[in-house]
């Protein structure tokens, strides 16, 4: 499904974060948020996921105004948020965080472990591990899976390459893409991880102290001097 933000300023409080955010993500695109440590990327999620709720603007899943909505009623329209550090449950298995992503889905949707399954089949080979015990990337795919068995049309994924192996994080990529094509699946990736971004996304945006500075296809911003001034690079 298509989201459209629309002049959207959220924070914690009386403390301003994000300030004037638009964009629109169509049906089956991939959107790069970038920016460093602090300038609202995480913010952004949870004001789209329904955990904070924004204090001005509107945010519309496939035409429908859903900014009011409390997070599991995004959930069940199909929103699903992969969030930074994973958020596992490390005592149970790979096989019940996988099924807790499925309840969380809510109502009678399709049962998408097969697919999940063969999308990362390292978890098929550890369905009894506990989750807590897994590597970094095995934990990001874990959430990942969990995310898709919500059976969601929108994947909203905060900084999934955080600490993890660079090998892993371009298979990470990888399978986004193909989860993208094959299901023509909505993607949000926010990242301080240029070249993961670059791999996968169709446009990016950056962030700076809360406000989008710059948006283009990854050409143009590469090509400009937005890495330099905007993400350290
Ligand atoms: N729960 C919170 N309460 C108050 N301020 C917060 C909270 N979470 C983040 N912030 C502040 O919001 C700003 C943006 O943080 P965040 O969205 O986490 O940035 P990023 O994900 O890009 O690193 C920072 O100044 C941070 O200190
Ligand atoms: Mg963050």
């Amino acid at each position: 499904m298509s989201l459209r933000v629309e002049q959207l300023s959220a924070g914690y409080g009386s403390i301003g974060v994000l300030r004037d955010i638009s964009f629109t993500v169509e049906k089956g695109e991939v959107l790069g948020v970038l920016g460093r440590n602090g300038m609202g990327k995480t913010t952004l999620i949870r004001a789209l996921a329904g955990t904070i709720a924004p204090s001005q603007g509107s945010i519309f899943l496939e035409g429908e105004e859903i900014s009011k909505l409390p997070d599991y009623q995004r959930a069940r329209r199909g929103i699903t948020t992969v969030v930074q550090g994973r958020g596992m449950f490390p005592k149970l298995t790979v096989r019940e965080n996988l099924e807790m992503g499925r309840i969380a889905g809510g109502r009678a949707k399709r049962n998408r472990r097969d697919e999940v399954l063969s999308y990362f089949p390292r978890l098929a080979e550890r369905m009894n591990q506990l989750a807590g015990t897994m590597s970094g990337g095995e934990q990001q795919m874990l959430a990942i899976g969990r995310g898709l068995m919500t059976d969601p049309t929108v994947m909203l994924l905060d900084e999934p390459s955080d600490g993890i192996m660079p090998t892993l994080v371009r298979q990470i990529a990888e399978t986004l893409a193909k989860i993208n094509r094959a299901e023509g699946m909505t993607i949000i990736i926010v990242e301080q991880n240029v070249p993961m971004v670059f791999s996968m996304a169709d446009r990016c945006i950056i962030l700076e102290k809360g406000r989008i500075v710059a948006g283009g296809s990854k050409d143009e911003i590469a090509q400009s001097n937005l890495m330099k001034e905007y993400l350290a690079i």
